[in-house]
């Protein structure tokens, strides 16, 4: 066999959050098929890290009251921690903040550009002029022109679902500082996807080794008539776009995304006196990525057409496999809340990780959607973990041990044994190509065909009683364990070391040649050692106290709880009549008046969003309510000293007023 240069990555994870189970898939699926790789001859590199740019990490920072960076460094932590449980062998798990990330996208711009692939052109875009920020869509709010809602935000009205366009609404106003936003053009720069048609088109048709889906979807996207792509965003942390007079945009983050697998190895080979070009520039190179299915068109579409449009030797991907979605007992994980399975709680469950690793393989969503639900975890634990692959490699080392005072019989293979090395050689023969061409469900299962073949060959010897196959059935059933050590090593590495230290067998297996796997381990007269149990049973009472602890009830009845307040909460508010002294228009906001009221014994300064139902001298004189001790805060950069109280009345507001004979001042209880 010739000796192969394989690089594998799996999608560079979001760093601002924690990866639920369903995120987990990536670099498992990446993990099982480079651990398989390295029992090959081929030189292997997997490369992975998080994806650290784009408006989620800044508004994320924002609200966390970090920056970017501090924001980043925090969750980067949490997901390498993660990844290191889950065992996966990662070559290097890096990041895109770093300077090889934004050099080498700057650079691959640049070639780009000077080949004629970029253009520029002017976008019409929501605006806050009191922020002086251009408005990702979720920063816009206002009226829907659908339903005439207020509840519209720049992507989606929440009445009537419609999607929007941010321009579309009806008196947009910024989330951030509440002030009227405006419509403003603002220069871009296009990666030109028609002019790469050309080139992408004849790649992916001779792509005849991705699966029909990937190869037909993309294709078609094509057909369809690809549009020129926007690669920059108005915001301050990303890529900086490396032209004159740019200096207040960045890098759209899918654009930097996907050349951070390129940065990351650059990252890694200059901590490793590697040179990344012999990874990324080599033809003979075979790319690997693993990723979940809505991440496809970048993976076959934008990122190759960029590294087309550079022209500088890139290689582009040679195979791509991609899973639909896991979903959490029939709906979605939602981290907010506490519903599903996240990185982290798996950690708490103290259940052993190969057993997480055992069931996403198992449930990987290759042709569709999955649902993990508790009962089925703990079917495949008890039953084929625990009954089967377990309970096989338990017996034959129980029996050496109790017969032979753990030593391997050392006799010569009937024709029973030989037929039956045959089977298995057979087996991991196709267990190999089917992970080899990324099949991992299965592999797993050709794997656990390989438990249930021992179990049926133990129970039609009958060794217990057949005391002239004894030692034949047990040479062979050893033997068989020894192969199944290596063959589950990419599934489930920390279950294969145990087994491979139990056998007292030489090496490493991390490493072993897959073809050792072929071949009997033991000739016989090899001492081994007295078996532990692989895997634990999971109990019921365990499982339902898990299914509760991650529904999300919990958090739903939580805020239930605190919904209702106690009396003393209620007192602490001072609740006071105010007499209107004044009121006049706030400058440049269509909602807000700017009130004088006095509460008898001093003056407060009240911002209101009444302007649209009270005309300003229509409120002068009245008396009003509102609570005195709310901390202040400013409206339109203008400080308010409390809040009046208002009844709603549809769409528009009726103030709260008092009799005209009561003082200002007095205490509303
Ligand atoms: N962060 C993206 C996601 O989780 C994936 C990025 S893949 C990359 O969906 F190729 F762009 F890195
Ligand atoms: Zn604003």
């Amino acid at each position: 066999m010739t000796k192969k240069k394989i690089l594998i990555t799996c999608a560079l994870p979001y760093v601002n959050n924690i990866p639920h189970l369903g995120n987990i898939i990536q670099v498992l699926s990446a993990d099982v098929f480079a651990r398989y790789q390295r029992h090959t001859q081929n030189e292997v590199l997997y490369v992975c890290g998080t994806d650290e740019h784009g408006t989620t990490t800044e508004s994320i920072a924002l609200k966390e009251g970090l920056s970017p960076q501090e924001i980043c460094d925090k969750y980067y932590k949490k997901h390498k921690e993660i990844y290191e449980w889950f065992n996966i062998s990662f070559d290097y798990f890096g990041r895109t903040s770093t300077h090889y990330h934004h050099e080498i996208t700057q650079d691959l711009f640049l070639k780009a550009y000077n080949n004629g692939y970029i253009f520029e052109k002017d976008l019409e875009q929501t605006y806050c002029p009191k922020c002086e920020k251009f408005l990702a869509d979720r920063f816009v709010e206002g009226t829907c022109p659908h339903c005439g809602s207020n509840n519209a935000r720049g992507d989606q009205c929440e009445d009537c679902s419609k999607v929007l366009d941010a321009k579309e609404l009806i008196d947009p106003c910024c989330t951030i500082c509440g002030s009227a936003a405006t419509i403003r053009t603002s220069r871009h720069l296009f990666l030109d996807l028609p002019k790469l048609s050309d080139k992408l088109e004849p790649w992916i048709t001779g792509k005849r080794n991705w699966s029909a889906n990937a190869r037909n979807f993309s294709l078609g996207w094509i057909h369809e008539g690809l549009e020129p792509r926007c690669i920059t965003r108005d915001l301050q942390w990303g890529v900086k776009v490396p032209l004159e007079g740019w200096d207040n945009k960045v890098f759209y983050v899918w654009f930097d995304a996907c050349i951070g697998y390129i940065s990351i190895t650059a990252d890694y080979a200059a901590r490793t006196n590697d040179d990344w070009k012999r990874w990324w520039k080599d033809p003979d190179v075979d790319l690997y990525q693993f990723m979940g299915k809505d991440n496809v068109p970048f993976h076959t579409i934008m990122f190759p057409a960029t590294l087309m449009a550079a022209d500088d030797g890139y290689i582009l991907v040679h195979q791509l496999s991609s899973t639909e979605y896991l979903n959490y007992e029939g709906g979605a994980f939602s981290k907010s809340r506490g519903r599903g399975i996240f990185g982290n709680d798996v950690i708490d469950t103290s259940i052993p990780v190969d057993v997480w690793r055992y069931y996403i393989y198992i449930n990987r969503p290759e042709k569709s959607d999955v649902d993990f639900t508790w009962e089925d975890f703990q079917k495949r634990n008890n039953e084929e973990l625990v009954g089967n692959l377990g309970n096989f490699i338990y017996r034959a080392l129980t029996f050496v041990n109790k017969y032979y005072g753990g030593v391997v019989p050392d006799v010569d293979d009937e024709e029973r044994d030989t037929a039956f090395y045959q089977e298995v050689g057979a087996t991991i023969d196709q267990m190999a190509s089917d992970i080899g061409s990324a099949r991992l469900k299965s592999g797993l299962k050709l794997l656990m065909k390989l438990a249930r073949m021992g179990n049926q060959f133990f129970q039609e010897d009958e060794p217990w009683k057949n005391e002239s196959r004894r030692p034949h059935t047990i040479k062979t059933a050893l033997n068989l364990c020894a192969t199944m050590a290596i063959a589950m090593e990419p599934y489930l590495p920390e279950t294969a070391e145990k087994v491979w230290n139990m056998l007292k067998a030489q090496g490493d297996v991390h490493t072993s040649p897959w073809d050792q796997a072929r071949r009997p381990m033991f000739s016989g007269g090899e001492r081994i050692a007295s078996p532990v149990m692989l895997f634990k049973k999971l109990e019921d009472k365990t499982i339902s106290s898990l299914k509760t602890r991650y529904s999300g009830k919990k958090q739903a009845q939580k805020k239930e709880e605190s919904s209702m307040i106690q009396y003393d909460d209620f007192a602490k508010c001072d609740f006071r009549v105010g007499y209107v002294e004044s009121a006049e228009r706030v400058e440049g906001s269509k909602k807000l008046l700017k009130l004088i009221v006095d509460i008898g014994d001093e003056k407060r300064q009240l911002v209101a969003g009444l302007a649209e139902f009270y005309a300003p001298e229509s409120i002068q004189g009245k008396k009003i309510v509102m609570i005195a001790n709310l901390e202040p805060a400013k409206l339109f950069g203008i400080e308010s000293q409390g809040m009046l109280l208002a009844a709603e009345k549809g769409d528009s507001v009726s103030l709260l007023t008092v009799e005209s004979d009561i003082e200002p001042g007095a205490k509303v209880r």
